[in-house]
């Protein structure tokens, strides 16, 4: 994306952006993305569905990646659903468009309000735990309406030990069933003629780097599946015209999202592409016994590739063992440097020739020693004060992680298509950061 030596978003020169004509700059600092990265990266997962399966796989949208509407158009589109972990995620998914059969709900806490949301509105969501079954069957009786139900499971998947412990979500988390507790989970679906159980769910956790993993967790669900159809029906309830055929509607397995991205871009790729997973994920729904349906929850690699964030380096200093570069964005824009230890590719938007580099930490200026962006990374000597530079794949999890700490106004969003662009979100001010706390008297 380097073009003439200057980094491009599509057409779009990022000096040009910045700088501006006038008033029209975007000041610094602010994420860029690309509409034609994210096209390709749902591409990557919708292309290569065969055309016989195509009414039987879902790839939905995690919103919690990137929940910003100019972003959701875009993925609505193309064909994707949408996977919401909050009653607000819903509300947006609901708003830009998205169908509610197309709309899952997912979390370990849900709120009153947002279970009766999803299921006045018709979304799918996932029981968690027997007190959330408990509480989906309430609000189905309260307004009297069925809903549509999966179970999300946990499974032991010990090749997950390479991935950050915050970014697993498989045995040993807050998430899910464990699969002795499934039974009891059955037992207070069969007694409740609303409850709908349509399928299983495991999400294994993120930043996931090989596909067979994601391969096997679709054989597991595949396994649980077919022991979960031979659950026998309550005697009891045989008679019920809703249970007569037992688990008659349970066809789907979701087997969450979590595909990694190659944040290194050293030249050899550290992660497989979208199309990679695909063709594995449905080879292996091919061979299942039974003809399953199939959902993805894939968020990352869907925008986590298709924005940088620009910011300025406002000086180098030293101190006694180190040198810094500072920047004008910190963990307050992108957190996952200081929260996960995680490596985003950093470089100037303007390529100097035969520079001669040095290793620097690239710093934010939040009063925190744990703000960083990048750790030892080579950068020329003497970079010029008010040169651009640029966090790459900071498309996922960066913008929405964002936070006022410092009281530092979060960063504008800017969507680039071809030679276009346009403000996706507009840079917080001084009145929006006090707005809330001079709304009290
Ligand atoms: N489905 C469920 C149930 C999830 O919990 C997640 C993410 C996804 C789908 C989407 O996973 P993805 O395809 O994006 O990996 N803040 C962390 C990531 C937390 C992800 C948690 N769950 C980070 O910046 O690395």
């Amino acid at each position: 994306e380097y073009v003439n030596g200057v980094l491009h978003c599509e057409d779009v020169d990022l000096v040009t952006l910045t700088e501006g004509l006038g008033a029209r700059g975007i000041p610094t600092p602010y994420f860029v993305y690309s509409e034609g990265q994210i096209r390709d990266n749902a591409n990557g997962y919708l292309s290569e569905i065969p055309p016989d399966l195509r009414d039987r796989i879902v790839a939905g949208y995690a919103l919690k990646a990137n929940p910003n509407p100019g972003i959701l158009g875009v993925l609505r589109r193309v064909g994707m659903g949408a996977v919401a972990v909050s009653g607000a995620e819903m509300r947006l998914a609901r708003r830009e468009g998205f169908p509610p059969h197309l709309i899952m709900f997912n979390g370990n806490g849900k709120d009153t309000w947002e279970i009766l949301y999803a299921v006045g509105q018709g979304c799918l969501m996932n029981i968690d735990s027997p007190f959330d079954a408990s509480r989906i069957a309430l609000a189905c009786d309260e307004l009297a309406t069925p809903a549509s139900l999966f179970i999300r499971v946990k499974a032991a998947f010990p090749q997950l030990d390479s991935v950050h412990s915050y970014n697993r979500t498989s045995a040993g988390s807050k998430f899910g069933v464990a699969l002795d507790e499934v039974e009891e989970i059955l037992q207070q679906i069969k007694s409740h003629p609303r409850m709908k159980l349509i399928g299983l769910h495991s999400h294994l956790g993120s930043t996931i780097k090989d596909t067979s993993t994601l391969v096997e967790n679709f054989r597991f669900l595949a396994r649980l599946g077919d022991q979960v159809r031979k659950f026998p029906t309550k005697s009891s309830l045989k008679s019920s015209p809703l249970r007569a055929d037992g688990w008659k509607d349970l066809d789907i397995l979701n087997i969450g999202g979590g595909l990694g991205i190659d944040y290194q871009r050293d030249g050899s790729p550290h992660a497989p592409l979208p199309s990679d997973l695909m063709r594995h994920v449905v080879s292996a729904l091919r061979e299942a016994a039974f003809p399953w349906r199939l959902w993805l929850e894939p968020g990352r690699s869907i925008v986590g590739n298709a924005a940088v964030l620009v910011t300025r380096v406002l000086g180098v200093k030293g101190n006694e063992t180190k040198r810094f570069a500072v920047t004008d964005a910190a963990m307050t824009d992108l957190i996952r440097p200081s929260l996960y230890g995680a490596y985003h590719h950093i470089s100037l938007v303007v390529q100097g020739q035969h520079e001669e580099s040095e290793e620097m930490d690239v710093v934010g200026g939040v009063c925190e020693s744990g703000d960083f962006l990048g750790k030892c990374r080579r950068l020329p000597r003497s970079i010029p004060a008010g040169s651009l530079a640029a966090i790459w794949d900071a498309g996922a999890y960066g913008a929405v992680l964002g936070s006022n700490y410092n009281l530092r106004p979060r960063a504008a969003e800017v969507l680039v298509a071809g030679q276009g662009w346009r403000v996706i979100r507009r840079r917080e001010t001084f009145d929006d950061l006090v707005r809330l706390y001079d709304e009290c008297d």
